[in-house]
């Protein structure tokens, strides 16, 4: 005889139901993403024209100042509040000591006034670090092969000094010197800039994912060696905490982790323990691998970009730096 059926007990707890349409999941999400939430990473050139594709960043070009402030128009159109400046100069005009970094007519003071001409209302960022105008493509100032820390300071908080100048309203120190927020601190205090923000990259690693960077800023080809004795070796995370709060007692407002999704960790970590507004990089070579698969269709493009945004606010970001900023915000419905 066979033994009498007993129906399996019914499950009292049933997640499911919260699941089960799309209404109660979007009342019962933990976290949201909006176009406020979006940094745009531009790369601007001193090119003749005005938009020029990065190969290894499908959908990147080098924009000329009028392009860049086509494109913060654009930005601001979309609900996006920030966008940053990163430039790629002719190799004629780099050398050891990053003279072009503090030109006051360069090419990011012009990118800022065209930007701040035609958008005024949008917040502007600048990378503030030595690698774009270094013929060695080090973020310091180089003397007999090592990249020299207080003589790098004068150089950044002359560049941040410039920039805040020309109307820059957040400065974005991403060199990992020692000291370097204070001293751009007290070069922004000391010129009457008080309330120019400070971003630090408090936490950034050195790190593959900025390749396709190099490429377009046109810093790959000369960098000599590594990053290794500024930025941070991916193995710790105790040293990201203290970083950050070194930058935030020398007067940093905002801090930053970088790269993005294999350092949410460190995210998470930094939002809870210092509760100042924690945002991350979607670096190059996140985006590039991104697009890599989306182009071999072996990603959903919309639903892999809004899935890893989303996952950037869930682990504590105020904000995200993507070059897919644009596209994410029309996703977004903006
Ligand atoms: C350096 C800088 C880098 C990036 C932004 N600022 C690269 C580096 O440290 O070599 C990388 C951005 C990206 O990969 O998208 N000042």
């Amino acid at each position: 005889m066979t033994a009498p059926f007993a129906p399996a007990p019914y499950p009292l707890a049933r997640p499911r139901r919260l699941r089960s349409s799309p209404w109660v999941r979007r009342m019962v999400a933990e976290t949201t993403l909006s176009p406020s939430d979006l940094i745009w990473p531009l790369i601007v050139h001193d090119g003749a024209e005005d938009r020029v594709p990065v190969p290894s960043m499908p959908g990147v070009f080098r924009l000329s100042p009028k392009a860049a402030a086509e494109a913060a128009k654009e930005a601001h159109g979309l609900g996006i509040p920030m966008v940053g400046l990163f430039p790629n100069v002719d190799p004629s005009m780099k050398d050891t000591v990053g003279t072009g970094a503090t030109d006051p007519d360069g090419l990011v003071p012009e990118c800022i006034r065209a930007i701040k001409d035609a958008v005024p209302d949008i917040g502007v960022m600048t990378d503030v670090a030595l690698d774009c105008y270094t013929d060695h493509g080090h973020d310091g100032v180089l003397q007999d092969g090592r990249i020299v820390n207080d003589p790098t300071l004068e150089r950044l908080a002359e560049q941040a000094f410039i920039h805040a100048h020309a109307g820059a309203n957040v400065v974005a120190p991403s060199d990992m010197m020692d000291g370097r927020v204070q001293a751009i601190r007290e070069a922004l205090e000391a010129n009457g800039f008080q309330d120019t923000l400070i971003l630090s990259y408090a936490a950034k690693y050195a790190s593959a994912f900025y390749g396709p960077y190099r490429d377009a800023v046109g810093s790959a080809r000369q960098l000599s060696g590594d990053k290794k004795t500024y930025q941070m070796d991916y193995a710790n995370t105790d040293e990201a905490l203290r970083e950050v709060a070194m930058d935030i007692a020398e007067g940093a407002d905002m801090v930053m982790v970088k790269p993005g999704m294999p350092y949410l960790d460190i995210v998470r970590r930094v939002s809870e323990t210092f509760k100042v507004p924690t945002l991350a990089y979607q670096v190059s070579g996140e985006y590039a691998m991104m697009k890599a698969s989306i182009a071999n269709g072996w990603l959903d493009e919309d639903r892999a970009i809004l899935e890893t945004l989303h996952g950037f606010k869930r682990a504590g970001c105020a904000g995200v730096l993507t070059y897919f900023a644009p596209q994410a915000a029309r996703l977004l419905g903006a």
